[in-house]
């Protein structure tokens, strides 16, 4: 007979239970909560007594609605701070006495500026929440759309002109993710410029606001759309790789953008996310409607290397094309280091052929292939075969590309003219200007203003013609410059600020509607380097170029930056001959590896490679792909920095645990110190590993196989010496 007592526990264990096979996303009507559940992690918000949505948690998976409370607006401070300021509103629109970074700014056609926004209805469907808001005066609708993905929020939001007068949206926000309330919170955000992209900074959060932002009409070089922020563990010691908190977020946009990371008097901390405030101004016609980017937000509990492959298994599984069962990148060569300009039909056969005896198995041919274009001042938008390189047109080389065994790649830049081009000659009005005011060239290119209708379908029709008429399975989609004067006259003065959204808006649907038309194409995304890697890009492309800076020691850096909030697989990572950026040079096998543990791609000049050389390449390209899998879309643990020391250190270990992959790079040995011992990650310890490392010398333990409490508490130490010293060690579950 069951006693009372156990029947409680029984349905306390039931309604645990229940809880954890709840709803990814509900509403808890008695108390006019939302709640949305990842993986890991609880984020709610709610209906306050003003009907107006508040933000009410976000952090740690919480099991347990019984425990969450309605949400009230907060008390206002004094008369300076109202309850506008004061509130954490989930998508405040700016209005009333609110002093802090709003979701929404409009004007109305009657001069009216002021906007608050209150609860109209929401729809649930399984993992989508949608929740209509409206101004209480204007018919001014906004919804907000959420998605919850098993690690991951997504939030946008769509702005409705539904009133009978035209409406200015002068601030479009994608949402707003809130911390809990506190001080002496971190950030972290990657940094840059031209040749040194993704270099990771962290800084204590203080109060006022620090805006990270791209004003240049694509992502940049400069910052990267993505934040973390840590919480101060005990003894005021933040997150490292495996422990604490950190709450990341990502947006969708590859035009200009922009973070307000707040620290209010009222210790909210906030990151404001969405469409660049900067020279913006989006008119809204009566039943016009203007969508936001998407803002991803998740959190880990287990630090930032947690919040990484988080983010990097989110891209793969649901923002990348081909979703977690793509295949794994190709082993790339491209011209562009070896010939720059100087591309032509025998040169290219040359480099391919050679390129295909290492095991290369896609071969892309970069810049100078069209027009009169033998440096770069000259032929950007005239996109035929330059007749004097390729006399018989492309399909020569591709032919033998193919019968080499390798698919074939073509460089293009879609958005943009040089002013010595048939091109600008015949459509001079086609290039982003002001009227009558002086045209900044850089690299001696205009950019053409691909917000105007005409000249999105001139791109499609000439990228769908060159794709269509020859075997070209991959393009590099290059974008050299950023956006300077940006005017639209043919938009008329009231739309032309537009260009701000529609210009990137044209770029994705061209990249759209090419891919659907060709399937087994696709897409690097290349801007002067890493200057356009964002997920609203990668949603469309397969990868990115990294940065222009292939020198092996800058590129550890890059790599680690780029590794906090994209997957190795998009990583496009070259090996390039020496010496490189900053003089340097470092061995090819200290280059092949850094350029391993991404997608590896070869931008040598194979003619100047000695038999040595294309013995190691060869040797290093048949061992990328035995492990490319597990680089690509495995789980990544970052051992040791580049920031830190002497050595870096990177693991990564196959999504079934079965295999894993160190790398070891020494930069430059002092004092004769041997390097520091090497603990791995992500293993089982009670499994046994075989262990083989390219050099068996190195491995000071001389082990062939280990235990995985071997390999995690005492570590490996490999004898690396001297300067640029690099190994890679295979481990594979052998029991
Ligand atoms: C910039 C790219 O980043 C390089 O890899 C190369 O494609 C050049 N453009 C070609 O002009």
């Amino acid at each position: 007979m069951i006693k009372s007592r156990q029947l409680s526990r029984l349905g306390a264990l039931l309604a645990c239970v229940s809880a954890f096979a709840a709803d990814p996303v509900r509403y808890l009507s008695d108390k006019k909560l939302f709640v949305l559940d990842t993986a890991n992690a609880t984020y709610v918000f709610g209906l306050n007594e003003r009907n107006q949505l508040q933000h009410a948690y976000w952090g740690k998976k919480l099991w347990r609605d019984a425990d969450l409370a309605s949400v009230h607006s907060a008390a206002e401070w004094a008369s300076f701070d109202g309850s506008a300021s004061t509130t954490p509103g989930e998508y405040p629109g700016w209005g009333s006495n609110m002093y802090t970074e709003p979701c929404l700014k409009v004007t109305l056609a009657d001069g009216n500026r002021d906007l608050v926004l209150t609860y109209v209805s929401h729809e649930i469907h399984g993992d989508t929440l949608v929740v209509v808001t409206k101004d209480i005066q204007y018919n001014l609708v906004v919804t907000l759309h959420y998605h919850v993905y098993p690690g991951v929020i997504e939030k946008h939001s769509v702005i409705e002109n539904k009133t009978t007068q035209p409406v200015t949206v002068e601030s479009a926000q994608a949402g707003v993710w809130y911390v809990p309330p506190g001080d002496g919170y971190r950030l972290s955000y990657l940094n840059g410029r031209w040749a040194g992209e993704t270099q990771l900074v962290q800084e204590e959060i203080h109060p006022g606001v620090k805006v990270l932002e791209s004003r240049r009409g694509t992502t940049s070089h400069q910052t990267n759309p993505w934040f973390a922020i840590d919480a101060p563990q005990g003894g005021g010691t933040y997150a490292d790789q495996e422990h604490g908190r950190v709450w990341f977020g990502a947006l969708g946009w590859s035009g200009s953008w922009k973070f307000s990371v707040e620290q209010t008097p009222h210790q909210q901390v906030r990151v404001t996310g969405g469409y660049n405030t900067f020279d913006f101004g989006y008119p809204l016609q009566p039943g016009e409607q203007l969508e936001t980017p998407a803002f991803y937000g998740g959190f880990s509990d287990h630090g930032f290397g947690e919040a990484s492959r988080m983010l990097h298994h989110f891209a793969r599984e649901f923002i990348l094309p081909g979703g977690v069962s793509a295949k794994p990148r190709p082993v790339l060569y491209n011209s562009w280091e070896a010939t720059e300009f100087k591309v032509d039909e025998p040169g290219q056969k040359v480099l391919a052929e050679k390129a295909a005896k290492i095991g290369v198995e896609r071969f892309v041919m970069d810049d100078g292939w069209f027009g009169a274009r033998n440096d770069d001042h000259a032929g950007l938008g005239d996109w035929y075969v330059n007749p004097r390189k390729f006399p018989n047109g492309l399909q020569p080389l591709i032919q033998y590309v193919n019968g080499l065994g390798m698919d074939f790649g073509i460089w293009v830049e879609p958005e943009m003219v040089n002013p010595n081009s048939d091109l600008y000659r015949k459509h001079p009005d086609w290039a982003m200007n002001f009227p009558g005011r002086p045209r900044t060239e850089a690299r001696h290119q205009l950019i053409l203003n691909m917000a105007r209708d005409d000249v999105k379908e001139y791109t499609f029709a000439w990228l769908d013609k060159l794709v269509s008429e020859n075997n070209i399975t991959f393009l590099k989609w290059d974008m050299n410059r950023n956006f300077s004067e940006p005017g639209w006259p043919e938009a008329g003065p009231a739309n032309e600020k537009k260009i701000w959204v529609q210009y990137t808006r044209n770029v994705y649907e061209i990249i759209d509607r090419l891919r659907v038309k060709h399937p087994k194409l696709e897409i690097e995304s290349c801007s002067g380097g890493g200057g356009r890697i964002d997920l609203g890009i990668l949603k469309r492309v397969d990868e990115v170029w990294t940065s222009d800076n292939t020198e092996a020691l800058d590129r550890l850096r890059i790599q680690e930056g780029f590794s906090y909030a994209y997957p190795a697989q998009a990583m496009m990572a070259w090996v390039t001959d020496v010496p490189n950026f900053n003089g340097r040079s470092t061995p090819l096998q200290f280059r092949f590896l850094v350029a391993m543990m991404g997608s590896l791609g070869i931008g040598n000049n194979l003619n100047k490679w000695t038999g040595e050389d294309f013995a190691l390449a060869t040797r290093m390209i048949a061992h990328y792909k035995s492990i490319r899998r597990t680089v690509q879309q495995g789980k990544l643990y970052r051992l040791f920095s580049p920031h830190e020391g002497e050595l870096t250190a990177n693991q990564y270990v196959s999504e079934d645990g079965k295999q894993s992959v160190l790398f070891a790079f020494l930069h430059s040995q002092q004092y004769g110190r041997p390097a520091p011992t090497i603990h791995l990650r992500g293993l089982d310890e009670n499994g046994v590993y075989r262990i083989t490392a390219l050099d068996p010398n190195k491995l000071a333990e001389k082990l062939t196989t280990a235990s995985g409490a071997f390999l995690q508490n005492h570590g490996l130490d490999v004898l690396l010496v001297g300067d640029y010293d690099s190994e890679s060690i295979l481990i594979e579950r052998a029991e």
